[in-house]
């Protein structure tokens, strides 16, 4: 898809299709205004008949005649305007594209609306993600190929000004970068674990390593081996798919003294392995190497923004299979610092391969840690959908995080680490155990990986409920949703501005020293 940035008069602009926004408040925009004019007081009548109501998600196809440049007009409801942020134009272009792509129309033209109340270039960047977003086809296996969600050739943003055009190239070129991105993901995620197997996906990874310059190494089970990565090997026993560590490394900056780790789940399928899951729904569990696909696509797109820092992307990728060589409950493992776990339950087997990660990210130097995992069902429970639940030991760090997500309209919510939680995970024969009772499940899992973090600034995103959506909603459809590369990338960015401290302030970060009331 080829897009661009201009400034001209929303009624000349000539293309397949203009689409426009408009907010709930009954307030028009300048475009509006100028295209209801054109077309002789239509959309004032429909406004007047409650047809035309602004809400979020609504959309409105209209024919221009001769009487506009554009063939059609689609009108784009924009919701409350004290809501107005820039992931609202990454719905908005992404919708206008899903409606154009399902007519046909191939030339497209998305009138901004100004004023904008952000930043232009957070706002362009978001539009054209939610442009190329919107062309991701979600069922690429389907035979007939009645539906071309990539229909639209060409999107042109329309602004006022010449000069915000002309700034905005950069926004546009950005917005490319991740949105292209997100896609990959989005299809990696989606791809059955036939397919994508832990081979599959390191060579994935090997292909965007290639491509975009970023340095891509495999660990194989030997290799694994030899590193002590017990835990990892454990997850791995009962498949006959050989389990990758895949390893990207990307130098941004040789003088600098930081390193992001960016730790990625990456089991292709998880059955639950001898504790077997339950049938129903279990094909959801090809999603569950979403983790590991953010990483991967967000090393792709920081080796093309070029951010001064260096960051290594590390995959934990492997089958999670019942077998007869399969790791059986009870059975007890050596991770690679050395620490032993007894595994309780085979199905928590995400905090298994995520342990050996971060030691092996810590030992290629990293002094900052992200890990992303659809990690525990408990997740879902207590947040939904909605938000992807955060646990950290590093208030700055966390903080740099929500910074860097805040764009990007994803929820973001934390559950604390108090060290009263750290009582859950005792083992009566070793130094932990994978799984307890029904008590914070999701916690537990965090006090679980921050015995592997030893004290490194670390932020740990359990992402269950948000790597996949059932609803069709803006830029995004029914499937995987790339939730947190974006952020991850933009992480990278402001660590490369902004030093944090390389020790975990853990104290400060539970608010555990105002402990004791002075008066
Ligand atoms: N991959 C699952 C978590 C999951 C569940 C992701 C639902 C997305 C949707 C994870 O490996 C798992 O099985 N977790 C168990 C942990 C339990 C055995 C302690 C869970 O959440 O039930
Ligand atoms: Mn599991
Ligand atoms: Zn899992």
């Amino acid at each position: 898809m080829k897009i661009t940035v201009r400034a001209g008069a929303p009624k000349s602009v000539k293309a397949d299709a203009l689409a426009l926004g408009m907010f709930n408040d009954g307030k028009p925009l300048a475009a509006y205004t100028a295209v209801n004019a054109a077309l002789g007081g239509v959309l004032d009548d429909m406004r007047r008949r409650g047809e035309l109501r602004g809400r979020r998600g609504e959309v409105h196809v209209l024919p221009a005649g001769k009487r506009l440049g554009a063939k059609r007009v689609i009108l784009v409801g924009l919701g409350e305007r004290a809501t107005f942020h820039p992931e609202t134009l990454a719905r908005y272009a992404g919708q206008a594209v899903r409606t154009a792509a399902a007519r046909g129309l191939a030339y497209l033209a998305v009138v901004i609306p100004e004023p904008l109340p952000f930043s232009a270039s957070l706002g362009l960047e978001n539009a054209t993600e939610g442009a190329l977003m919107a062309t991701f086809d979600p069922s690429p296996y389907r035979s007939a190929k009645d539906r071309r969600p990539d229909a639209v050739g060409t999107v042109t943003f329309i602004v006022e000004k010449p000069d915000t055009a002309r700034s905005l190239s950069d926004a546009v070129r950005r917005g490319s970068i991740l949105g292209e991105a997100a896609n990959v993901v989005r299809e990696m995620v989606n791809a059955p674990s036939n397919e994508m197997t832990p081979t599959h996906l390191a060579r994935r990874a090997a292909d965007l390593g290639r491509k975009h310059g970023v340095k891509v190494s495999i660990l194989e089970r030997a290799d694994m081996k030899r590193l002590g990565m017990g835990s990892m090997l454990a997850v791995a026993a009962g498949s006959d798919e050989p389990p990758k560590a895949i390893i990207m490394e990307y130098r941004g900056n040789p003088r600098s003294k930081t390193t992001l780790g960016l730790v990625g789940k990456g089991i292709t399928f998880d059955t639950g392995g001898i504790s077997l899951k339950p049938a129903t729904d279990m094909d959801a569990m090809k999603g569950d190497m979403a983790g590991g696909a953010a990483v991967i696509g967000a090393m792709a797109a920081i080796a093309q923004l070029r951010p001064a820092i260096n960051v290594v992307g590390i995959v934990m990728a492997t089958e999670n299979m019942p077998s007869g060589k399969a790791t059986k409950p009870g059975d007890v493992v050596r991770a690679m610092n050395g620490k032993s776990i007894e595994i309780i339950n085979t199905d928590a087997e995400g905090r298994l391969v995520l342990a050996d990660g971060l030691c092996y990210a810590r030992k290629l130097g990293a002094t900052h840690l992200v890990d992303i995992a659809t990690l525990t069902g408990a997740a879902v429970v207590a947040l939904g959908n909605t938000s992807t639940a955060v646990m950290a030991n590093d208030r700055q760090l966390v903080d740099l995080f929500h910074e860097a997500a805040a764009p990007y309209g994803e929820r973001y919510w934390e559950l604390p680490l108090f060290p009263e939680y750290a009582e859950l995970i005792k083992s009566p024969i070793a130094d932990m155990k994978n799984s307890g009772g029904r008590q914070a499940g999701s916690i537990f899992a965090a006090m679980f990986l921050k015995e592997f973090v030893e004290g490194t600034p670390w932020v740990h995103l359990d992402i269950a409920g948000t790597s996949w959506t059932d609803k069709e909603n803006g830029h995004l459809v029914k499937g995987p949703t790339a939730v947190s590369m974006r952020p991850l990338v933009r992480l990278a960015e402001l660590l490369a501005e902004r030093p944090v401290h390389t020790k975990a302030d853990e104290a400060a970060h539970q608010r555990l020293t105002p402990a004791v009331p002075t008066a």
